[in-house]
């Protein structure tokens, strides 16, 4: 059954959701109070870089069933209303509901009997609960629908997602059978249960993730200090189908929007609550360590010792983005890394294929051409992991270099291609590795 849709926000997580509810036919109406962007969006103009974002837009806007507007009050006749607005981290690490605050009571004023109002983006556990409160109505039912995108992949994630979770309280109710049908083209399995299990299974699944990573992080470091291959480590734990493939890879440390964002909340919640998570603080502190690492490991490639200074050393980076498929640079592993280094002298030039500057910082100097960020580099440092990189011309870039010495912190590169083409690779977890031999 089509229904009318209203959206409140038309971020990544809004936009993404608007466009995917109207390609499964229903009506959908996107509020935003950034009038630049709803006019840019009637006009189908879509800023964010998702893959197939833009032609979902483009059908909506044609077949008429996907409306922009700044105007509230045009979501009057909405059946369901998913807030998709930024929760940003505020103090100390806790989630600012500033912006939820302000505008969950202006909906409550405005939204016709029986409207269920969806929190889709994260939010702290307890929020859909406080809904009804904010709305200062009894007759609108909430739900809490909390959303699992990966930017790169958001519209392939919302349209075949793993799983939906809808909770309710009661769980199942009338408000959550109606969420649950949006979602019946995806043939996903549907976890219907309290708002509080729904919203702290996103930041426990984004936790986890965490854990994950710095799980392998650590061992690469033994893998190092072991003389073993975290590839192979890492490839035989993940066909443990208990244990699973996916995030398994090594790299500079764990960024983006989201894991920094949610492990803090969590923790915050956590502590709040009288419970010590220990193992998600540890999480967090391998994660800077990680990052000092890869400092290290430059350091000792480029002067023989890992705590010399880096003064006056060119050298060339490689990615920028906190991964591959995107040119975000939110909470980027790769930026810590490039403020480090400049911190420790280094002159920096870097390349990323989808960043074509660094705001609010003169430490890194942004080149559209790959192979100009080796030019009398003492050394390269790969820090996201672009499948492009593996195809440069390394025997090109080793001869403009002053010293053909790449630090590979994803483990993106072939070695033994590389030996061939003159480089020397320094890999994470392999035997040649970020460990410094002093
Ligand atoms: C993450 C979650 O994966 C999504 O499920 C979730 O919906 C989203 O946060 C969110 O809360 O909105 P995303 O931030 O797009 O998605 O990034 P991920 O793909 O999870 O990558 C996170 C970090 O882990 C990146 O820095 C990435 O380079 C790193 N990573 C990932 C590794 O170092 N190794 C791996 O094997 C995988």
């Amino acid at each position: 059954m089509a229904e009318h849709i209203g959206i409140v926000g038309a971020g990544y997580v809004g936009l993404t959701s608007a466009a995917c509810f109207a390609r499964l036919g229903h009506r959908v109406t996107c509020v935003d109070t950034d009038e630049s962007k709803v006019d840019e969006l009637r006009r189908g103009v879509v800023s964010i870089a998702e893959p197939g974002l833009a032609e979902l837009v483009a059908q909506g806007l044609g077949d008429g069933t996907l409306t922009f507007t700044t105007a509230q009050a045009e979501l009057h006749g909405a059946g369901l209303v998913f807030l998709c607005l930024p929760t940003p981290p505020g103090e100390g690490g806790r989630p600012d509901l500033g912006v939820l605050e302000r505008v969950v009571p202006q909906l409550g004023r405005l939204l016709r009997p029986g409207c269920v109002v969806v929190t889709k983006s994260t939010v702290p556990v307890g929020t859909a609960a406080r809904l009804p409160g904010l709305l200062g109505r009894g007759d609108l039912p909430v739900a809490a629908n909390p959303e699992f995108l990966r930017e790169g992949h958001a519209v392939e994630d919302f349209l075949h997602p793993d799983r939906v979770v809808v909770g309710t309280d009661p769980p199942g109710s009338a408000a959550a059978v109606r969420v649950a049908r949006l979602y019946e083209p995806a043939g996903a399995p549907v976890v219907t249960t309290d708002s509080a299990s729904a919203e702290l299974a996103k930041y426990a699944s984004n936790a986890f993730l965490a854990v994950k990573l710095s799980y392998v992080n650590v061992l690469a470091e033994l893998c190092e200090l072991f003389g073993a291959d975290v590839r192979e480590v890492a490839r035989t734990m993940g066909l443990d189908a208990r244990i699973g493939p996916e995030f398994l890879a090594p790299g500079p440390g764990w960024g983006g929007s989201c894991l920094p964002k949610d492990t803090s909340a969590l923790l915050h919640a956590a502590e709040a609550a009288g419970v010590d998570f220990g193992i998600l603080r540890d999480a967090v502190r391998v994660n800077a360590r990680q990052r000092a690492r890869v400092v290290r490991a430059v350091r000792q490639a480029v002067t023989g010792s890992a705590a010399s200074s880096l003064a006056g050393a060119r050298i060339g980076l490689l990615g920028l983005a906190f991964k591959a498929g995107t040119g975000d640079l939110r909470d980027s592993p790769a930026l810590a890394v490039a403020e480090d280094l400049a911190r420790a002298g280094a002159e920096l030039t870097a390349h990323d294929p989808a960043v074509a500057r660094v705001p609010g910082t003169s430490a890194v100097q942004v080149v559209d051409d790959p192979y100009l960020v080796a030019k009398d580099a003492a050394a390269l440092v790969v820090l996201t992991e672009w499948p492009e990189f593996r195809d440069l011309d390394w025997a090109r870039l080793a001869a403009s270099a002053a010293r053909p010495i790449v630090v590979d912190t994803r483990n993106l590169l072939d070695p033994v291609a590389l030996a061939a083409a003159g480089v020397t690779h320094i890999g994470v977890g392999t035997r040649r590795s970020l460990t410094p031999f002093e």
